[in-house]
């Protein structure tokens, strides 16, 4: 479809599953088993609902926010995804000169296909955010480290920590199962690998399944940037994250391709403004999974967080380049404001962790 045609972020999504290759579709869209926290990131930001008020002069609005130190036109960053040109031949450079254009962040993959010079000249004025898998062969996570630290505009670092082993993604695994039947066919049945073939678990083979919380101050030794620990599941992380001197948090299930059965991210927000309130001031708390409205965004911050990420739909974007992304970034935005003048909110950063604007009676 043509891009002025599209609309909302899911028609992004859409849009790819319909065009987009098949192989690249299953690992896109694709989550852990039954898909059950996939769903359940969407459907629960559905039933938190808003307390609007009303006739409060919404004339003018203010969405920006400051995350890590920088200021952004709405709190959105792009989320880390592996391989983009999968999506488009523009792949991470369309994400980042997107993100550029539209005043927000990308974060950008430590398995991006572009090299990183390629990823930051897309946007040479913008700051980045970077995310790293800790590598089984630490010095390679070292070398990374000592190379990101050398280009300023990188301006944090995201550490994954909910994917110790890569998860069973389905949808990658039929593909791989035709991809068997085409090797047994032609005689090349010694090329089939045991383990799934699927891209995922080939892409993330080398993601240390023995890092644990000792491994901050390793961390720590290598870095001068914010540490950001992505992958926040439960209060008692979040807490945990807090006390050893993290910057912040992504309260995140991986968009439902780590654990399946993960609760929804905004029932871990929730969570932790009952049982660890302190950390939404101490540090910053982001959140992602699911976030397909503007309207998602104010929730977000209502419940305390500094930012979301998006993922899917700016991945399936980058099929249109860099004017995907840029459109994507637009509707948000043009969403947001929406949500926020219907809602009584005209500054979004003050409007941040007041929970008065939301009703959560439907999942508490
Ligand atoms: C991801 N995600 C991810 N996360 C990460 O830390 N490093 C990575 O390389 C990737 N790669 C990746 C590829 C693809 C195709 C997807 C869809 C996701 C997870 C990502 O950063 C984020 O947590 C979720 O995508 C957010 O959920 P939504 O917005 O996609 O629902």
């Amino acid at each position: 479809p043509l891009l002025e045609t599209i609309i909302n972020l899911n028609d992004f999504e859409q849009a790819f599953n319909k065009f987009g290759a098949q192989k690249a579709n299953a690992y896109i869209s694709g989550a852990s088993n039954d898909l059950l926290t996939l769903n359940a990131n969407k459907s629960y930001w559905q039933k938190l609902w808003f307390r609007p008020r009303i006739m409060r002069n919404v004339s003018t609005i203010n969405t920006e926010m400051t995350m890590l130190g920088q200021k952004v036109k709405m709190p959105v960053w792009i989320c880390p995804m592996g391989i983009a040109k999968v999506a488009g031949p523009e792949g991470e450079t369309a994400l980042a000169a997107g993100a550029a254009a539209s005043g927000i962040i990308h974060c950008t993959s430590v398995t991006a296909s572009y090299g990183l010079e390629d990823i930051l000249a897309a946007a040479p004025n913008n700051p980045f955010f970077y995310q790293l898998y800790v590598d089984k062969q630490r010095h390679k996570s070292e070398e990374i480290l000592k190379k990101i630290e050398m280009h300023n505009q990188i301006k944090a670092l995201f550490v994954t920590v909910d994917l110790a082993v890569v998860s069973k993604r389905e949808a990658d695994e039929r593909i791989r199962t035709q991809e068997v039947t085409s090797l047994y066919l032609s005689g090349e049945k010694n090329k089939v690998d045991k383990k799934g073939g699927g891209l995922a678990r080939t892409t993330g083979s080398f993601i240390d399944w023995a890092l644990s919380w000792d491994d901050l101050a390793w961390l720590r030794k290598h870095t001068k940037l914010p540490i950001v620990v992505k992958g926040i599941q439960s209060a008692a992380d979040a807490k945990l994250a807090m006390q050893l001197g993290c910057q912040g948090i992504v309260v995140s299930n991986h968009g439902g391709r780590a654990l399946d059965n993960a609760p929804a991210t905004i029932l871990v927000l929730l969570e932790m403004r009952r049982d660890c309130p302190e950390v939404f001031e101490k540090i910053e708390v982001f959140v992602d999974g699911g976030v397909r409205r503007g309207s998602d965004i104010l929730k977000a911050v209502c419940l305390g967080a500094r930012g979301v990420g998006v993922g899917r739909p700016f991945q399936c974007s980058v099929m249109y380049n860099k004017e995907g992304v840029e459109s994507c970034a637009e509707i948000l935005q043009d969403e947001l404001e929406t949500a926020m003048r219907l809602c009584g909110v005209t500054n979004l950063e003050k409007a941040r962790g007041d929970m008065s604007y939301l009703n959560t009676s439907e999942i508490e």
